[in-house]
C-alpha cells in the first residue's frame, strides 16, 4: 500500500515517520516544492529503518507528482503554518491556492486516492479539496478532530491525574480556537463519566485549554505543532490502509447530518478502506447543538473567502 505525504515540513515528516514506525504501509512518498528537501528528509528517515525496525520504503521528490502515481492515500500538509498570535483562518490567502493545485495534481496520478487534508484553515481546505476535485465525499477527510480529541484527552488526564489511556472522549466542530466543541458530557474515565470526578468549572477549564491547544503550542514553539498532528494523521492513514473501521471525529462533508449541508466540519465518522464509511450522528443536547450551529457559521464565513483566495 502506497501513501503520499505532500509537504515535507515538520508535520509531513512526522507523519511519514509515524507511518514508517508502525510499519503498515509498503511505501511512503514525500513531496515538497523546495529542491532536495523531501529527498533529504526521506534519506534521513530511511537511515533510521534498521535502528527502529521498519521495512516501509520512504522516498522524497521535488514537486514530481508522477512519482506519487498509484497512491492509496495522500496527506496534504502543504502551505504555511501559523505564527504566534495568528489564527488558522488567516492562512487562507496563501494556502488555498497551494491546496487546490496539490489536490488536483494528486488525483491526476492516483485517480482512486483517498485524501486527508491537514493544511489550515483545515475545514475550509477540506471543503476546497472537495470542490476542486469533485471526488465522492467519502474520499476527502480533514484531520482536525482526531488531533483536537487527542489534546482534549491530554488535558482531561492532566486534570484527573491519570494516564491518558484511562480517558476517552471527542472534540467535534470546526478546527479553530473558537469552533471546537470538546464533548465533556460524553467523556469518560474507564466508562465512568468524567463529571463524577471533575467539577463543572474544572471541565470548562479543560475545554478552554483544549480549544486553544494549537495556539498554546504555537506560542511556545514559535510555529505550529507537529508531533501530535503527525501522529493524528498517521492513525487515520492506518485506519484506511488496515480497514480498521475506527471512529474518528474528523472534518467530513455533511449532507444533512446534524442539520448541516455543503460544509466540511468535525463530526464522528467511521474510517476504513473506503475513507469515510459512515458519519455517526450522535444525540447532542441543546447547548451542544447551538455550539455546533455557531461553529458551522464560523466555518462558512471562512469558506466564503475561498473565491477571492483562489481567484
Ligand atoms: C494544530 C495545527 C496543525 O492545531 O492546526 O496544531
Amino acid at each position: 500500500m502506497k501513501v503520499t505525504v505532500v509537504g515535507a515540513g515538520a508535520v509531513g515528516a512526522s507523519c511519514a515517520e509515524y507511518i514508517a514506525i508502525k510499519d503498515f504501509a509498503s511505501e511512503v512518498v514525500l513531496v515538497d516544492i523546495k529542491e532536495g528537501f523531501a529527498e533529504g528528509k526521506a534519506m534521513d528517515l530511511m537511515q533510521t529503518a534498521t535502528l527502529l525496525g521498519f521495512d516501509t520504503k520512504i522516498t522524497g521528490v521535488t514537486n514530481d507528482y508522477s512519482k506519487t502515481a498509484g497512491s492509496d492515500v495522500a496527506v496534504i500538509t502543504s502551505g504555511i503554518p501559523r505564527k504566534p498570535g495568528m489564527s488558522r483562518e488567516e492562512l487562507i490567502g496563501i494556502n488555498a491556492g497551494i491546496v487546490k493545485t496539490v489536490a488536483t495534481s494528486l488525483i491526476k496520478h492516483s485517480p482512486n486516492v483517498i485524501i486527508i487534508v491537514v493544511s489550515n484553515p483545515m475545514d475550509t481546505m477540506a471543503y476546497l479539496a472537495h470542490k476542486a476535485t469533485g471526488l465522492p465525499k467519502n474520499r476527502i477527510i480533514g484531520m482536525g478532530g482526531a488531533l483536537d480529541s487527542a489534546r482534549f484527552l491530554y488535558r482531561l488526564s492532566e486534570a484527573l491525574g491519570c494516564p491518558a489511556s484511562d480517558v476517552a472522549g471527542m472534540v467535534i466542530g470546526g478546527h479553530s480556537d473558537t469552533g471546537m466543541i470538546p464533548l465533556t458530557r460524553l467523556a469518560v474515565r474507564n466508562g465512568v463519566p468524567v463529571s463524577e470526578f471533575l467539577s463543572t468549572e474544572k471541565l470548562a477549564e479543560v475545554s478552554e485549554e483544549t480549544k486553544v491547544g494549537g495556539a498554546t503550542l504555537t506560542r511556545l514553539l514559535g510555529t505550529s505543532a507537529w508531533y501530535a498532528p503527525g501522529a493524528a494523521v498517521s492513525s487515520m492513514v492506518q485506519a484506511i490502509l488496515c480497514d480498521q473501521k475506527k471512529m474518528f471525529p474528523c472534518s467530513v462533508m455533511l449532507d444533512g447530518e446534524y442539520g448541516l449541508k455543503d460544509i466540511c466540519i468535525g463530526a464522528p465518522a467511521i474510517i476504513g478502506k473506503n475513507g469515510v464509511e459512515k458519519i455517526v450522528e450522535i444525540k447532542l443536547d441543546a447547548a451542544e447543538k447551538a455550539l455546533l450551529a455557531e461553529s458551522a457559521d464560523g466555518v462558512r464565513k471562512t469558506n466564503d473567502l475561498l473565491e477571492e483566495a483562489t481567484a
